[in-house]
């Protein structure tokens, strides 16, 4: 079996580990990652957002099945265009991935079909509106309509105070875009929840917790996310209602993609805020989330090709997972988010890692006369697993030891005291009368 994965970064990473216990791997990537061209059996660098150069880097070679994994790749028709040339296609067509790359599109269809788990929302052409809007709801989030790698939200209380300031924000994107979509802000835990997706039927993954926010205590402006745990089953602060309703929104809306005529064939993603009235919706991804990957696919015990396969011919079967623990840490460049080093030398001691027992994948860090160097983004996931998160904790901590050079990280992620936090948050506002 011959597949082919377009994509370079840790949680492409994880796929490719994962695809190449029983096939055949080939690698489209826009900069080398070390680690999946050393799992493939032949790779090609070009610009992987841009599907006429994909096509030309696989003319003449025949694949039996295709994935694209990140976001720009599938708004760009990656999937389509690995489609066009008679490969079975196991990732969202654009038409589908639209849930992700046009915010507007996606509040709309939830609406239009009666997806329960919306915020309030409402899409703004107009300073007036605008502020209308903001006065109106109190607590907003501010966002653009589309990709903007989790860094374009702004948030009442989080990113500003005043209405001007947050009219200003909603101003800049009136001036770039023409339009901007505005929330009630949502208040509570956020989590993710990964699904497998045939165009009909879903099979769930764990939940994970991400953290977005770039410092110690949820503090900080949003990245990509910093790390991320899952525990099983449930995370500490979800109860099975919570979870019931976040599986049925999901289904919904695969329904709903379906009804509307953009059929979903991928993973899934969806962001939930998990407050007094249950789970709702802050956004759908099309495709795995990065850390995410890492947790789930850690624990997949049965095969991601053979899943990928039945994703793609639409007879989905069924996946478990491990119900252990895991930790997922991200080491970052010195200076990250804002002025990361980039060109310098990072050391990945493998012996070290293995004698820890924690896992590495390769992120945006690129191989320069055998050396390691980092681009400026996140670097690499180092992730534990365990019976219990505070094993799988300490696990990734000992991990991120023995990647040697200007990195960081935070530590906080996935340990009891922080987690007891959120258990108290949400506890908190269950209880208010
Ligand atoms: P998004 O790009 O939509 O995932 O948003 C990035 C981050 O902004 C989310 O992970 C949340 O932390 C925050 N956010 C987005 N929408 C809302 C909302 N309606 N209420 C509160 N926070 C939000
Ligand atoms: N971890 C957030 C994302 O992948 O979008």
């Amino acid at each position: 079996m011959k597949v082919l994965l377009i994509g370079n970064g840790a949680r492409e990473h994880a796929i490719a580990e994962r695809l190449a216990h029983d096939c055949d791997l080939y690698a489209i990537m826009s900069k080398k990652n070390p680690a999946i061209a050393q799992l493939s059996k032949e790779y090609w660098i070009c610009d992987i957002e841009n599907p006429e150069a994909i096509l030309k880097a696989i003319s003449g070679k025949s694949f039996d099945l295709g994935f694209s994994s990140p976001d720009a790749t599938l708004a760009a028709g990656v999937s389509d265009a690995l489609a066009s040339t008679g490969m079975l296609v196991a990732s969202p067509s654009k038409a589908a991935s639209r849930i992700e790359w046009d915010k507007s599109y996606m509040r709309n269809l939830l609406k239009k079909y009666n997806v329960k788990g919306s915020p309030k929302y409402e899409l703004v052409h107009t300073e007036a509106e605008a502020l209308r809007v903001i006065k109106d709801y109190d607590s907003v989030a501010i966002k653009p309509l589309g990709l903007t790698g989790g860094k374009g939200v702004k948030v009442t209380g989080d990113h500003f105070t005043e209405i001007s300031d947050g009219l200003d924000y909603a101003k800049s994107l009136l001036r770039k875009d023409g339009i901007a979509l505005i929330e009630e802000k949502l208040v509570g835990e956020e989590f993710t929840l990964q699904v497998f997706c045939d165009g009909s039927r879903i099979n769930i993954m764990p939940p994970v917790q991400d953290h977005k926010r770039a410092f110690e205590q949820d503090k900080g402006p949003n990245t990509g996310g910093m790390g991320s745990y899952s525990s099983g089953e449930l995370l500490p602060f979800l109860t099975k209602k919570d979870m019931e309703d976040a599986t049925k929104i999901m289904q919904s809306t695969v329904h709903a993609l379906k009804k509307d005529g953009a059929l979903f064939k991928g993973v899934l993603y969806g962001q939930f805020m998990v407050g007094r009235d249950g789970p709702k919706v802050i956004e759908f991804n099309a495709r795995f989330g990065d850390p995410e990957a890492m947790n789930v696919l850690f624990l997949l015990q049965d095969s991601l090709t053979n899943t990928f396969l039945s994703i793609a011919d639409g007879h989905l079967i069924s996946t478990r997972f491990s119900s252990d623990c895991t930790v997922v840490k991200y080491l970052v460049p010195d200076g990250y988010p804002d002025k990361p080093v980039k060109d310098a030398e990072v050391v990945v001691d493998a012996h070290g890692l293995e004698k820890v027992r924690a896992n590495v994948y390769y992120a945006s860090v690129y191989e320069s006369n055998g050396k390691i160097l980092t681009t400026g983004s996140r670097a690499f996931g180092i992730i534990g697993r365990g019976e219990t998160l505070e094993q799988a904790e300490k696990i990734a901590e000992e991990g991120c030891k023995h990647i040697k050079g200007p990195v960081w990280h935070r530590s906080d992620i996935g340990t009891s005291e922080f987690v007891a936090t959120k258990i108290a948050r949400m506890q908190k506002i269950r209880d208010k009368p």
